[in-house]
């Protein structure tokens, strides 16, 4: 029997659920990870290699965890981060997010490749509320800067553009399940024949351009006003040239491990940026986002300690979703706010501004 969601007592606990009750091949396809997946599970393990150094005697009596991301006030650092094909899980697919997301003021990034098309998604947020977009990169550059415009038209805050994906990796969990059901809306605008015998996520990922490059970046600023993030950044070099190329943002990722299998974590590569970003004087100069693995308010206090704006969380709201609908979604956001509160209090910090490098200590991690 189907536990009953009050029994849901942390997010680990919806992924148990998820697994019980989804189809199999949405569950393969949700859960599946690159290779052998050791990057997927080293995404959340890595957060067990830091340990915290608290504050004593610090006022925790009221606690704030709101901050703002892109400019946007929300009431916790986490975002719905952009995960494809929503309605594998749930018929009605994104816009339970969307609902998620307005309920807790968070934001959520909107796939590109979302099974709801991206304006039921937009049509589905209250008035105010912010959304992000994921952007996969055309071949046909003309779609691209069609998707932008319509993008910044409608409102969204932000552009994250992919840039771990010139080529789908491969997740042999998903080809395995000879995924045979696309969704309804996805934009595959390419028109090439999908080929299925390759597992859902590369039946619809054949449009993406491998050619995309840093040549690029200039246009894509030319294109838009609205804030450009880099999505899937691995490396300092690389956050450094970000920098240097004018982008507003990264975020720290791997794509949950569904790519580059031995890529490192997010909060690992978290460790060097920070410090080479306040060497140069540039912390201020971008907003570092990291996602991948993130399970506990811990590991969202330990991401914001080393610097970061904010996390990501993919699978955990997509499990909730599956099993529960909406308020599965909405238990799992409140879960994430009710740790916060108390881990907020126990390292003795009240508000965001006070998390910083000394209340961590980072020694397990493989940078020394
Ligand atoms: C993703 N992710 C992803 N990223 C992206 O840029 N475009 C996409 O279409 C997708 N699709 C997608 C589908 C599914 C099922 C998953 C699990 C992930 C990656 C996602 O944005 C994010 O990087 C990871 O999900 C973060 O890791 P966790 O929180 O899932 O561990």
């Amino acid at each position: 029997v189907m536990p009953i969601l009050e029994q849901c007592y942390n997010l680990m606990d919806f992924e148990a659920v998820a697994r019980k009750v989804m189809k199999k091949t949405a569950w393969a396809y949700y859960s599946s990870g690159a290779d052998d997946e050791i990057t997927m599970r080293e995404n959340h393990s890595a957060y067990h290699k830091i340990w915290f150094r608290p504050n004593i005697l610090v006022d925790v009596e009221k606690i704030d965890f709101s901050t703002k991301m892109l400019g946007t006030k929300v009431d916790i650092p986490f975002y719905v981060t952009a995960t494809a094909l929503g309605k594998l899980g749930h018929h009605e697919g994104e816009v339970i997010l969307t609902r998620g997301a307005k309920k807790h003021n968070v934001i959520q990034m909107i796939p590109t490749l979302a099974s709801c098309s991206f304006d039921e998604i937009m049509d589905a947020a209250e008035p105010g509320q912010v959304q992000w977009l994921q952007l996969y990169v055309n071949k046909d550059r003309d779609i691209t800067k069609r998707i932008v415009e319509h993008a910044e038209k409608r409102g969204c805050k932000g552009l994250f553009i992919t840039v771990d994906a010139p080529q789908l990796g491969r997740r042999e969990k998903d080809m395995r399940s000879k995924f045979d059901d696309v969704g309804s809306n996805v934009q595959n605008t390419s028109g090439d024949n999908v080929d299925r015998s390759q597992g859902a996520a590369r039946a619809i990922s054949s449009f993406i351009d491998p050619s995309l490059s840093w040549k690029d970046i200039p246009w894509f600023l030319s294109i838009t006003k609205m804030p450009i993030i880099l999505k899937g950044v691995q490396r300092v070099e690389d956050v450094l040239r970000a920098v240097e190329a004018g982008v507003h943002g990264v975020v720290l990722s791997n794509h949950g491990g569904r790519q580059l299998d031995f890529a490192r974590s997010g909060i690992e590569v978290l460790a060097e940026v920070m410090p080479a970003l306040r060497e140069r004087g540039w912390e201020k100069k971008i907003e570092v986002f990291v996602d991948g693995g993130v399970r506990r308010a811990t590991d969202i206090i330990k991401a914001l300690c080393l610097g970061a704006t904010g996390v990501g969380i993919g699978r955990p709201f997509l499990y909730a979703m599956s099993a529960y609908g909406l308020p599965g979604v909405d238990r799992a956001m409140q879960l994430l706010k009710d740790e916060m509160e108390m881990n907020m209090r126990l390292i003795g910090a009240s508000t965001i501004e006070e998390l910083n490098p000394t209340m961590v200590d980072t020694r397990g991690l493989s940078m020394h």
